[in-house]
């Protein structure tokens, strides 16, 4: 037994959260505009620009607004001025993916979200909300109109694409862009424009329909003819095979969906996060809370992911958000038990030592291993956000 594990829930919360204090506080000043992703050899975070996932000076890295996300989180808690500073000193580093249209993906709502339209919420900065809102639009331009869906990658990214079946790309969609299209929900409540927010239920309207499975287990790519959109397969992408169930994606579902009943109150949208609740419940159950890469993987070998159970996590925090306390104690009981478990198994709240968390898996099928139960940054910021749920000191940011 860990030695947190005789704690009550709100003991456990308030350890946690003080550790996190201090973890973040010695983060901050040591990473400041600096934009991690994961550690390296040495343990240390480095820019995103020094390392493999940021060539050529690249900042546009699918992960980098998770940074800033997280000290907004920060800043929202704490009122510490060095939070906002670095999180502005990021944004301000992100704008220039704003200027070529090519190479943005569906995630340029995890970039700006968490940058741009945080800074905005919290501060009502004009240039941000400019930022948000060219952001937004980027994100609408990528709308297939027959086939009622945001394409996910660009052709500048195929090469990437190739492990994940590959081929003609330009009719993919992905479920990770539930978490992507709040950007445009955010863009319709800002401008009283409908648009926007009307792509975004779109296309949640069509994974509904195509990416989640009936027993609320979901394809992680769905390929449709890009001319007509029609339906043409399911490629397996980043979990263990076609027809498995890839635990991040997974989690996107939950807390996707629920973030698309938060910004509509279309009660379908609320219900496809349970049943995908539902199901992920039933397999962290089975594995004393702990997500596995994918919920279909083969026994051996035992592979982890714990990014899925912080965002899992938090999708359960919001579905509970909606609902009355009696329905609503089974999300928040099940959330708690993913982040304790995930806490005693993967933290690292040594504030000499970056990252809170290991154990993230980017991908199943990964080559050399360098990809698999790591420090990735979207853990920390999904278990800070569940975290400060809990504690009722979060900013909104989706
Ligand atoms: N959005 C890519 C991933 O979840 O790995």
């Amino acid at each position: 037994m860990s030695e947190t594990a005789s704690l009550t829930h709100q003991q456990w919360l308030d350890e946690v959260y003080d550790k996190l204090l201090a973890k973040m506080k010695a983060e901050c000043a040591r990473v400041g505009t600096n934009i991690p992703y994961t550690t390296g050899r040495d343990g240390r975070y480095h820019d995103i620009t020094e390392t493999p996932w940021g060539q050529n000076g690249s900042v546009g890295f699918w992960t980098n607004g998770f940074w800033p996300g997280m000290l907004w989180q920060l800043y929202e808690a704490t009122g510490d001025e060095a939070y906002r500073a670095a999180a502005v000193g990021v944004e301000d580093r992100l704008a220039v993916l704003l200027e070529s249209a090519e190479t943005v993906d569906h995630d340029v709502g995890f970039l700006f979200l968490h940058s741009a339209v945080a800074d905005y919420r919290k501060t009502g900065s004009p240039d941000a909300r400019r930022r948000g809102l060219l952001a937004a639009s980027l994100l609408a331009s990528r709308y297939n109109i027959d086939g009622r869906f945001i394409r996910a990658w660009p052709d500048a990214m195929a090469g990437m694409t190739e492990r994940f079946g590959g081929g003609d790309i330009r009719g993919w969609m992905i479920i990770d862009c539930m978490m992507n299209i709040p950007l445009l929900y955010w863009a319709s409540e800002e401008t009283g424009d409908p648009r926007f927010a009307k792509i975004a239920a779109a296309h949640a309207k069509t994974a509904q329909q195509y990416v989640v499975r009936p027993d609320g287990s979901c394809n992680h790519i769905v390929a449709f003819d890009p001319e007509t959109g029609a339906y043409r397969n399911s490629p397996g992408g980043q979990g263990y095979r076609e027809g498995s169930s890839w635990s991040r994606g997974q989690a996107w579902a939950v807390y996707g969906f629920a973030l698309s009943y938060h910004h509509t109150h279309d009660e379908s949208f609320l219900n496809t996060a349970k049943q995908c609740a539902h199901y992920c419940i039933a397999n962290l159950a089975a594995c004393d809370w702990l997500p596995l890469v994918d919920y279909r993987q083969p026994a051996e070998p035992l592979k982890y992911d714990s990014t899925a159970g912080f965002c899992t996590a938090c999708g359960l925090l919001e579905i509970a958000e909606h609902l009355e306390e009696n329905e609503a104690r089974f999300y928040t009981e099940s959330a708690l038990r993913i982040l304790r478990a995930c806490d005693a198994k993967f933290a690292n709240w040594d504030p000499e030592q970056d990252a809170i968390t290991t154990g993230g898996t980017f991908f199943y099928h990964d080559p050399d291993g360098s990809n698999t139960e790591v420090p990735i940054i979207y853990g920390d910021y999904f278990f800070i956000e569940a975290i400060l749920r809990l504690k009722g000191k979060s900013i909104f940011l989706w």
